[in-house]
């Protein structure tokens, strides 16, 4: 289940918007060495490099938004969804059966919804927030998207 980068994510936010490509890209690289039975080794090193993307990308979002001043209830929250992803993340990479294709897919799934809902729903709120800040007109993506329930 590839995820196809596309305008609908932007959030013009050049360098968080470069992060989500490369993000992206590296859920898709994972999804590929798993879809072509690739050496566990190679599935490992496909994982932990999205992992560690994922931990690097999640800590200039919260200084973004540390700088910027947004809301506070949204940072906490936006924050509390990054670390409980991560911590779901851990947990089914180190509970996976190494014989059984079935975990790792499962774990493929829960990434792939996962990152495709956030940037659509929470790094959109995070993008609109921060425009309304700065009293700057937000990219016509983020009107693709309704706000985030909080
Ligand atoms: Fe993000
Ligand atoms: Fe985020």
């Amino acid at each position: 289940m590839a995820i196809q980068w596309g305008y609908h994510f932007v959030t013009g936010l050049r360098n968080i918007d470069r992060q989500h490509e490369s993000l992206v890209a590296l859920v898709n690289k994972l999804d590929a060495t798993v879809a072509n039975n690739a050496l566990p080794r190679e599935i490992e090193g496909a994982f932990q490099e999205l992992a560690n993307y994922a931990r690097e990308h999640f800590a200039l979002e919260e200084q973004l938004m540390a700088e910027a001043g947004l809301d506070g209830d949204f940072v906490a929250a936006h924050k509390q969804a990054h670390s409980a992803f991560v911590d779901q993340l851990t947990a089914m990479w180190q509970t996976r059966a190494e014989d059984a294709d079935g975990t790792i897919k499962h774990l493929l799934e829960f990434l792939t919804t996962w990152i495709y809902r956030h940037i659509l729903i929470t790094d959109h709120e995070m993008a609109r927030d921060y425009y309304r800040r700065k009293g700057l007109t937000a990219p016509p993506s983020l009107l693709l998207t309704t706000s985030a329930p909080r």
